[in-house]
């Protein structure tokens, strides 16, 4: 049976990606949802198909959705959409940026699938049964230490003056081979599980965001918890995924960022 939820989240996956290709050839109009959070015509198609391919396949499934197309009917399946994740650069046409589709029961993992349509690079897993970058089986990567490791975090666009994960960003660039900022959370979760990437963390990220790259990471063997080791739930606050081999020594640079402890002095702005 679950494999027949991973077989349609992959076509539709695929149809929102070439959608979404489509519009960035023709280019879109970038709108505000509020100050710096962007949002354009092809996340709305892109959700609107999805949602409606998702509900004559499962009537009786929730679909939570960002941009609000989705369907609370109370179900313990709920499918988490998130129909184009990297918009503000996409509408900037910088090509990083895919659909993500998450299946969840009861809030467990059933199945994920990811879908980067520029690079033509499709992530899928089902819980149990292992994660498949273009159908080959992938792993996370086997690097120890933080210091030869590569990361990479977001910042998400509400709160910006309140965010203090740029304390975060600041140890992690100097004290490993370097922190990515590439702007879809969900391909920075696809590249730990990939071992592209050692580790990804995030403040206020949503269920949308990460619920199909989570269920994707644990089958490529990675860890995933929020900022203090505790359980992540989908929509928590925060989330932090790794190799596993690197995970302990992330959670101790938080821990001293937020103890007011960097381990690595942080140079004075003027002076
Ligand atoms: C955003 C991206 C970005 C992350 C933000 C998200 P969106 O999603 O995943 O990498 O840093 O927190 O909101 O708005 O492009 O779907
Ligand atoms: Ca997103
Ligand atoms: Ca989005």
């Amino acid at each position: 049976m679950n494999t027949d939820y991973l077989t349609v989240a992959s076509e539709i996956a695929r149809e929102a990606g070439a959608l979404l290709r489509e519009y960035l050839e023709k280019g879109v109009a970038v709108e505000y949802k509020a100050k710096f959070d962007v949002v354009t015509a092809a996340d709305r198609a892109s959700e609107k198909l999805v949602v409606d391919r998702l509900r004559n396949r499962f009537p009786r499934h929730t679909i939570l959705g960002e941009e609000g197309f989705g369907v609370d009917n109370g179900s313990e399946y709920i499918w988490h959409i998130d129909p184009l994740d990297g918009t503000t650069n996409f509408s900037h046409g910088y090509p990083i940026f895919a659909v993500s589709i998450g299946l969840e029961k009861n809030g467990e993992s059933v199945v994920g699938v990811v879908y980067d349509p520029t690079r033509e690079e499709f992530f899928a897993a089902e819980a149990g049964s292992g994660a498949y970058l273009n159908n080959r089986r992938m792993r996370v990567s086997k690097v120890e230490k933080l210091e030869d490791g590569l990361f990479a975090t977001g910042f998400p666009p509400a709160n910006r003056t309140s965010n203090r994960n740029v304390h975060n960003f600041y140890q992690f660039s100097v004290l490993t081979h370097g922190t990515r900022r590439a702007g879809s959370a969900a391909l920075d979760i696809c590249s730990v599980a990939a071992g592209r990437l050692e580790g990804f963390w995030e403040l206020g990220l949503k269920s949308w965001d990460v619920s199909g790259g989570v269920t994707i990471l644990k089958e490529a063997g990675g860890k995933v918890s929020d900022m203090q080791g505790g359980k992540f739930l989908s929509g928590g606050p925060h989330l932090t995924v790794s190799n596993g081999l690197v995970h302990e020594q992330m959670l101790e640079i938080f821990q001293l960022v937020a103890e007011g402890r960097p381990p690595a002095p942080v140079p004075p702005a003027v002076g």
